[in-house]
């Protein structure tokens, strides 16, 4: 891969060698197939095109200084891939079988993951369509699950720097106790509006109020959010928000630096009291806050002064990145070394 340019590689698609694949029918998963088609060949009839039935996880690959590949956190993408299931009525993928295949999946595109000091990473990215043809509005009985892998670099072009978002009120992106807690297909339909509009202002991304009563910030694009307040780590509880695996993993990073972690409903009046703020994800990892615009008050929330990042979320980040990379022990046995 030697004409590969790593260090200036953005958060696109580049075709790899290999996609990894499994079908149900009949009640159960058949056998993992491996192929080199980019294309999937469905009926125009199938649910994951009418209805949605469509969840997808994303996760990454880390070449560390060893050279061992590591998968960071795929046992907590499988469970949550499986919650998304059980939210669309789609047959759970095993952990052992999303296993198998992220780790069949990455192997074979072993040469795509990029070298340690590009600071990029394989983005993987498991993909679960119902395809049964069908009219009416119930579940399919067959399912693909396939994996497809992508080297990738930052997914704010600045990579690690302050960015500057915008509240659009007048679009949610999902209800308390819709599907906003799951990652599925339709969410991200519903968030591109917003998004677009989002950048053709200039902003790098998104905020979500809560959908009910306006007042709280659910989550950044496709990211959580997270703010920095007296040694305290605030991040958003909520019914419409992603469960963050990058967020999860950070809780406990926090705590281990000694912070103090608040999970709970976040105003958004408090912002600008805040530290620092910031936005996080498998994608983002974590994307510092400069400022919040709210488009329909006019209001504005500083949350950098200066423009810069905080000194906590930078710890943060590279707690976070040594971890993937291998540069420090993984003690919560969040890795998989391939
Ligand atoms: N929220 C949304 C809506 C997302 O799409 C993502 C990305 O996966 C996240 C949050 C961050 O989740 P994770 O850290 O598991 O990637
Ligand atoms: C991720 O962070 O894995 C995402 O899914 C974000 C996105 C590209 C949808």
């Amino acid at each position: 891969m030697s004409t590969m340019d790593w260090s200036n590689l953005g958060f696109g698609y580049i075709r790899t060698d290999y996609n990894v694949r499994c079908r149900y029918s009949n009640g159960a998963w058949g056998d993992i197939e491996e192929c080199t088609d980019e294309n999937i060949n469905i009926h125009m009839a199938a649910t994951c095109l009418h209805y949605g039935q469509d969840a997808f996880e994303g996760l990454k690959a880390f070449r560390g200084k060893d050279g061992k590949i590591r998968i960071f956190r795929l046992e907590a993408n499988a469970e949550r891939l499986q919650s998304s299931c059980d939210g669309i009525m789609m047959p759970r993928v095993s952990t052992e079988l999303f296993r198998e295949m992220v780790k069949k999946v990455v192997g074979l595109n072993e040469r795509f993951v990029p070298p340690y000091e590009s600071g990029a990473s394989l983005y993987i990215r498991p993909l679960l369509i119902g395809i049964s043809p069908q009219v009416g509005v119930s579940p399919s009985t067959e399912y693909l699950f396939v994996i497809f892998v992508t080297p990738v670099g930052p997914y704010y072009k600045a990579g690690f720097a302050t960015n500057n978002c915008v509240i659009f009120r007048n679009i949610d992106r999902a209800a308390p106790l819709g599907t906003g807690r799951y990652k599925v297909g339709g969410n991200y339909a519903s968030g591109m509006k917003a998004s677009h509009a989002a950048h053709v202002q200039g902003y790098a991304c998104e905020i979500y109020l809560d959908a009910k009563e306006k007042k709280y910030i659910d989550e950044c694009g496709a990211a959580n959010f997270i703010g920095i307040k007296d040694n305290r780590y605030i991040t958003p509880l909520s019914t419409s928000i992603l469960p963050s695996i990058t967020n999860n993993s950070l809780m406990q990073i926090a705590r281990d630096m000694g912070l103090v972690v608040e999970q709970r409903p976040v105003l958004l009046e408090e912002v600008s009291g805040f530290d620092e703020a910031g936005a996080c994800g498998t994608a983002a990892v974590i994307s510092p806050i400069g400022r919040i615009d709210d488009a329909e008050t006019g209001e504005t929330f500083v949350i950098s002064k200066d423009g810069t990042p905080g000194p906590v979320l930078t710890s943060l980040y590279h707690g976070l990145r040594a971890i993937q990379y291998g540069d420090v022990e993984d003690k919560y046995g969040w890795v998989t070394i391939l």
